[in-house]
């Protein structure tokens, strides 16, 4: 199974649709970001990324490092492991061409046996990876391992019970890998459970990603999902709507 989530990944590169520009070139990096924190507005919010100045930050599936590219722009030293060759290639570019190479270490590596000593970072940080992993028991309790104590792990998976599951039901459209090998979501429950397994506590979860609108879809349902859908579901009042959020953000402590 690993080596089929493996393949898989370095024949996708997350987002890739969202540039024009030539693969690994800064404007390629630059748009992808902008997508993702256009997208993810919410991320900023619940992330410190600032906050890890001269702390060590262990991301799990990092793909191509946007993320880690803003922990280390924060002055955190940081670690990016990935399964797929593809991303950690592009990972190590982005983080050169972002000036924080120096600051950064990229490694191949499985986040289900991972190659670090217990209690070695200050945050582990794994954000839409659970979810596409072979076994995510192990790799949520590889993470609790090589955390320090009193260190935070922040983690987002899909949200089972939300407006983009249902949507993509209704509408029979498919959601973005959904051709993954694996593809897994969570209730809240499910969810708070797996972190609990591995030992993780003080675990807040937090609903997030509303709709916003899509460059992704085309023809009729885009069109309505644009023109209707967006502003219709943003209109309701966010308390009430807020369990529905695609993604389920995990703010954790060992
Ligand atoms: C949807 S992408 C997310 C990438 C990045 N975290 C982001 O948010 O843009 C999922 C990533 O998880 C990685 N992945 C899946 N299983 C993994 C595992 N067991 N160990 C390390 N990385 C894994 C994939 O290779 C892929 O890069």
């Amino acid at each position: 199974m690993t080596d089929d989530i493996k393949r898989y990944w370095n024949a996708h590169i997350h987002d890739l649709q969202m540039t024009q520009h030539p693969i690994g070139t800064r404007a390629f990096f630059d748009d992808l970001d902008a997508y993702r924190f256009d997208k993810l507005r919410y991320l900023p919010h619940l992330v410190d990324f600032d906050g890890f100045c001269g702390q060590s930050v262990l991301e799990v599936g990092c793909g191509i490092g946007t993320d880690l590219v803003r922990f280390a722009r924060g002055g955190a030293r940081g670690t990016g492991v990935d399964l797929s060759e593809t991303a950690i290639d592009l990972a190590q570019r982005n983080v050169e061409l972002h000036g924080v190479g120096d600051r950064v270490t990229l490694r191949v590596e499985d986040g289900e046996a991972l190659p670090f000593d217990a209690n070695e970072f200050d945050c582990v940080y794994a954000h839409g990876v659970i979810q596409y992993a072979a076994d995510p028991v192990r790799l949520v309790a590889e993470c609790y391992r090589v955390l320090k104590p009193g260190g935070q792990g922040l983690f987002m998976v899909y949200n089972r019970v939300s407006w983009l599951n249902a949507l993509s039901k209704v509408m029979r459209v498919d959601l973005e890998h959904a051709d993954a090998p694996v593809l897994r979501k969570y209730s809240i429950p499910e969810f708070r459970a797996l972190l609990g397994q591995a030992g993780f506590r003080d675990g807040r979860i937090i609903p997030e990603r509303f709709p916003v609108q899509s460059r992704l879809h085309g023809g009729w349902k885009g069109a309505l999902y644009n023109t209707c859908f967006v502003g219709t579901f943003n209109a309701l009042p966010r308390p009430l709507v807020r369990r529905f959020g695609w993604h389920l953000m995990a703010l954790c402590r060992k």
